[in-house]
């Protein structure tokens, strides 16, 4: 049965997902296999936000200090689902039809997968339906310095003097996307951790205890309930 949804619904939905390690240990599992759980997750949340009519899905996939502070097998386990999902998406893509993009520093990461995130970009940039962004070795405060060091670099003095919000915007990742409207947490836990610090500035935020792996469509379709009522005053009454 598909669960009921709201008239309403936003443009661009943003996630933290977290708990995949806590859903693995809990198992008795290594907390790998609570990663490539997560994986399935995202695809199945991906997908239905696809057929909803969602515009821009953006997902925290791992964090930049998460690939400094994590054991090396568990930031290569990671890797190897990105290839593995990139992969699997260059086969599907004609069928699913999603324009993906990848956000965060991407020159740290393997050169493999760079070159992967390359061409899953370039072919799908011809799709119009739902875009994608998964974030990877992505910090907010990171991605801030980036487009300042470029902003700088592009820019004459006087230029700097008069730059305006929408000029960082465009040094931003995110460049000409529009701001999430939501952002979900998984993982019983209730901070950004460095996720879009910019971009979330008016977001409606959600909180769950669920795990990752185990968050549904269901679920999904609850919080766009909840959202649906929030009343949004961006500053104003
Ligand atoms: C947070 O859980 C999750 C991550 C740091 C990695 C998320 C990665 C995936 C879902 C797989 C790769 C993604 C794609 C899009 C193919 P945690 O490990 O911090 O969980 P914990 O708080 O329970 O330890």
């Amino acid at each position: 049965m598909n669960p009921r949804l709201p008239d309403v619904l936003p443009a661009h939905i943003a996630v933290i997902m977290d708990g995949n390690g806590r859903w693995a240990e809990r198992r008795g599992l290594p907390r790998t296999a609570g990663h490539a759980a997560g994986s399935e997750t995202f695809r199945t949340i991906a997908t239905f936000c696809r057929d909803i009519g969602i515009q821009y899905l953006t997902v925290y996939a791992f964090s930049s200090e998460n690939r400094k502070s994590r054991p090396p097998e568990e930031v290569d386990a990671v890797y190897d689902l990105l290839r593995r999902y990139i992969k699997e998406s260059l086969e599907t893509m004609e069928r699913d039809r999603v324009k993906l993009k990848f956000l965060g520093d991407i020159k740290a990461l393997p050169a493999d997968i760079q070159n992967l995130i390359n061409k899953a970009e370039a072919l799908s940039s011809k799709y119009e339906g739902c875009q994608c962004n998964i974030c990877v070795n992505y910090g907010g405060r990171d991605e801030i310095v980036r487009a300042t060091r470029d902003l700088i670099r592009l820019s004459t003095f006087e230029e700097m003097k008069a730059i305006v919000e929408d000029d960082f915007q465009r040094h931003l990742d995110t460049a000409f996307l529009p701001d999430p409207d939501l952002c979900i947490r998984t993982g019983d836990e209730t901070r950004l951790s460095n996720f879009l610090l910019w971009q979330l500035a008016y977001a409606e935020l959600f909180f769950t205890k669920t795990l990752w792996p185990d968050f549904s469509v269901k679920e999904l379709a609850a919080i766009l309930r909840g959202f649906s009522k929030r009343i949004r005053r961006y500053g104003g009454l």
